[in-house]
């Protein structure tokens, strides 16, 4: 039986480098903010309780962790790592398992490296903590081994001596130990030390002290990265995105470029699908088997049925279905819409708020005017359906299965099945028109 765990997560940390009105763990990689990424790790890894310390100051960052289930812990103010985790021994009050501390400014560690770091910790050692190597040590905590290969020491870059920064092998911060033990050593650190700050890197060597076996377990330099101002989280995004469309080719489809293909956190592609260049997904976006999405599409919060074919430059918004073998041309724009089974949007088209029948055409140049400055209205278009070029729709209509609109229509009226709806202005030709004369 494994020991129940809580995820303690720490943000409470003034970032201020990443010089912004937004809180630095609420800025997003790949469309989810860096302190999600850090509670999804945490329920991921099956933690019981999933604790993040917040400073006093940011309600924004308690609001999301409250709406993704975590529970709260202050931080009076910012004075280290160490004083950090202690924030949240009166929320685990009574609480005997693990601690696993995890940093919100790190968003790629993978699950399976932390469930090493558990498995280190399930094989009796009293407190693990999660390193890399790197060809780049910088600022980083160092692992300082032990002649055993246990963990001796961590010794922050700021504090070590000159044959200690030689050390390659780096502290990720996230480290695991037991509730009572972990708060009992946090209860004997001091701020002495370069940045006189309470780090929690030195439980380690109080771990050791009390004669307790300690162990490193060893991640990618990869995962580690934090994302402190704008240009490392670019770099993180990066990285993100390199595995992610490794494992989107992996699992079997075609990025003609994936250098320029972006998804989403959540983005999921079946197979032979088929991504030209310049493609970007928001959040909230399931493309099923057979999909092409040609170049230049920005595509969120939508469901691409099998064999659908979107794009080149389409804009797929929020609350869309597409269905099976539909159609969305160039310069398209759908919002809330849901498309039937090979109805076709090919050119020049806004339709919100919309239910388009199987198999119905919609001409170049079709808006549907679904707001009237304060309500949102919707347009229902039936099976087969053929919209006329440049026809207005002003919803709430309906247009009947199999029924047409001439082309530069404004259509304020339903329109029985099968039905021809004109409403614009008949031609009238005017023989032999001169222009005026000029005046002089
Ligand atoms: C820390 C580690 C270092 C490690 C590095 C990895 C310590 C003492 N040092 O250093 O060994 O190599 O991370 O990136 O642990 N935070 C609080 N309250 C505080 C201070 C920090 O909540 O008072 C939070 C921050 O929001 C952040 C995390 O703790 O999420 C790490 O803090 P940071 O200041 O970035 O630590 P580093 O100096 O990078
Ligand atoms: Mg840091």
């Amino acid at each position: 039986m494994s020991r129940s765990r809580a995820v303690v997560i720490l943000a409470a940390g003034q970032g201020k480098r990443m010089r912004s009105s937004l809180p630095k763990v609420l800025h997003p990689i790949a469309g989810r903010p860096m302190l999600e990424w850090s509670i999804a790790l945490g329920k991921e890894i099956g933690a019981d309780r999933v604790v993040v310390v917040v400073s006093p100051h940011s309600d924004a960052i308690r609001q999301v962790a409250e709406n993704h289930g975590a529970e709260i812990a202050v931080q009076s103010e910012p004075l280290g790592t160490g004083h950090a985790v202690r924030a949240a021994q009166p929320v685990l009050t009574g609480f005997d398992g693990d601690v696993v501390v995890l940093f919100a400014d790190t968003p790629l560690v993978r699950a399976q490296t932390v469930a090493n770091l558990l498995a280190a910790r399930e094989a009796g050692a009293g407190l693990v903590a999660l390193g890399f190597e790197t060809k780049t040590p910088g600022a980083y905590g160092r692992l300082i081994a032990a002649p055993d290969g246990q963990l001796a020491r961590i010794v922050e870059a700021k504090d070590a001596s000159l044959e200690e920064l030689g050390v390659a092998l780096c502290n990720s911060g996230a480290l695991c130990a037991g509730a009572r033990e972990l708060f009992g050593w946090l209860a004997q650190i001091t701020p002495k030390n370069a940045a006189s700050e309470y780090y929690l890197t030195d439980c380690a060597a109080l771990a050791r002290a009390d004669g307790v076996k300690t162990a490193i377990v060893i991640g990618e330099e990869a995962e580690f990265a934090g994302a402190n101002d704008r240009v490392q989280l670019a770099e993180v995004e990066a990285t993100f995105q390199a595995r992610r469309r490794l494992e989107v080719m992996r699992e079997g489809a075609t990025l003609v470029d994936p250098t320029q293909v972006w998804f989403a956190h959540d983005t999921v592609i079946g197979d032979d699908v088929r991504i030209e260049p310049g493609v970007f997904f928001g959040p909230g976006v399931t493309v099923e088997r057979g999909v092409t999405i040609r170049a230049f599409s920005h595509i969120e919060g939508a469901h691409l049925q099998e064999g659908a074919e979107i794009g080149p430059f389409a804009r797929i918004r929020p609350g869309s279905n597409v269905g099976p073998h539909a159609r969305v041309g160039n310069f398209v724009e759908i919002k809330k819409v849901v498309l039937g089974e090979k109805a076709k949007v090919g050119h020049l088209t806004y339709l919100g708020d919309a239910i388009v029948g199987a198999g119905a055409n919609i001409g170049a140049g079709t808006i549907t005017c679904n707001y009237d400055g304060v309500n949102k209205y919707v347009t229902e278009i039936g099976p087969g359906a053929f919209i006329g070029s440049d026809t207005a729709l002003v919803a709430p209509v309906k247009v009947g299965a199999g029924a047409f609109t001439g082309s530069g229509s404004v259509i304020t009226k339903d329109v029985p099945d099968h039905a021809l709806a004109i409403a614009r202005e008949r031609q009238r030709n005017i023989e032999g028109w001169r222009r005026p004369d000029k005046k002089t």
